[in-house]
């Protein structure tokens, strides 16, 4: 029987694929950095969540010994550009040399739509960093597949779900980077698509864009969140230009907790995050589902009135 190591398992993409994996009689283990991250994997069957730390070398080539691929879904959105390159590069050039020391060829990595060759001529922190790790890889002679996928959405996901409580509360949104352009994808669909891609050869040495079949602005998007959120219409979205973008984003960056938006964020926003004509979904057997059929069946939950309907639910 199959047995994949998921780096990064723990995750939005990573419980999802853990969950397919599950359905199909495959060992997973994921390495953690504190297991009560990884507590929605616990009911999964034939699967280990260890305890680790990914970036000492020596603990990554004991957890990827005795595997027969590893998928690499570990990523940070914000951070010091040391961070950036710790967690996308350096973590990836660790994964190769033990992957190359203990024997395993098998590699799926997910890395993101907007990468680019060479890296520097990406705009931010972040896709400079995700396209040198994914260069990394494409180059060191393993079996791999990349993923790039657009934004992901779905029933937990951070973003569509984060702009609808908003609104509930913000009478108006102003909003950076308003017309960056998304092509929105299912994370149901992604994790399909790692998991197709470990099961057929085909994939080897190969990249897939990871898209859905609708092009959105990042306007368009608040407005389908706070409309699926019971706002007829959405709140009206007040588009920043970019000298206030970029001051409301170094707010959002010293304020306390994970940023809702970063300078870095903004930045990658200036490529669009759409397909560039690499082969997609499809060339995975996948037939991606659009936003706007899934989306509002669980945005709705946010509406006032469910949300009412949840607490008295929840108190009987
Ligand atoms: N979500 C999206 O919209 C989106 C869009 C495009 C591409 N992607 C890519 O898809 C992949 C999965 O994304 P995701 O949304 O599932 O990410 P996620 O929810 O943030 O999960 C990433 C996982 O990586 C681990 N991790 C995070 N920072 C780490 C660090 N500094 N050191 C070691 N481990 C760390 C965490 O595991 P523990 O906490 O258990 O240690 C976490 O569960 C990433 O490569 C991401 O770039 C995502």
């Amino acid at each position: 029987m199959t047995k994949i190591l998921i780096l990064g398992g723990s995750g939005f993409v990573g419980r999802h694929v853990c969950a397919k994996l599950a359905n199909i009689g495959a060992y997973v283990t994921v390495p953690t950095r504190r297991r009560g991250n990884a507590q929605a994997l616990q009911t999964l069957p034939l699967l280990d969540v260890v305890e680790a730390d990914v970036h000492d070398p020596a603990q990554l080539k004991a957890l990827v010994a005795g595997h027969d691929a590893v998928v690499n879904l570990v990523a940070i959105l914000h951070g010091t550009p040391q961070a950036f390159e710790r967690t996308h590069v350096t973590l990836m050039r660790n994964l190769i040399e033990a992957c190359q020391s203990q024997g395993v060829k098998r590699v799926v990595h997910v890395s993101a739509m907007g990468v680019s060759e060479p890296a520097s001529a990406a705009p931010s922190n972040y896709l400079q960093s995700k396209s040198a790790g994914d260069a990394l890889l494409r180059a060191s002679g393993l079996d791999w597949t990349v993923l790039r996928p657009s934004v992901i959405f779905g029933a937990d996901d951070k973003f569509l779900n984060l702009f609808a409580r908003l609104q509930q509360v913000a009478p108006f949104m102003p909003l950076a980077g308003a017309h960056a352009k998304f092509q929105p994808v299912w994370v149901e669909d992604v994790a399909q698509a790692v998991v197709n891609a470990l099961q057929h050869g085909h994939t080897k040495g190969k990249v897939f864009e990871a898209c859905g079949p609708e092009v959105y602005t990042l306007a368009q998007l608040v407005q389908l969140a706070g409309n699926a959120s019971g706002i007829p219409g959405g709140r009206t979205v007040m588009p920043l230009p970019q000298w206030a973008g970029q001051l409301q984003a170094m707010v959002m960056e010293h304020l306390p907790g994970e940023p809702l938006m970063s300078r870095d964020n903004l930045a990658s926003m200036r490529v669009d995050n759409v397909a560039t004509g690499l082969p997609g979904l499809q060339a995975l057997g996948i037939q991606a589902s659009a936003l706007s059929a899934i989306a509002p069946g669980y945005l709705g939950r946010h509406h006032p009135l469910r949300r009412n309907d949840d607490l008295r639910a929840n108190t009987r």
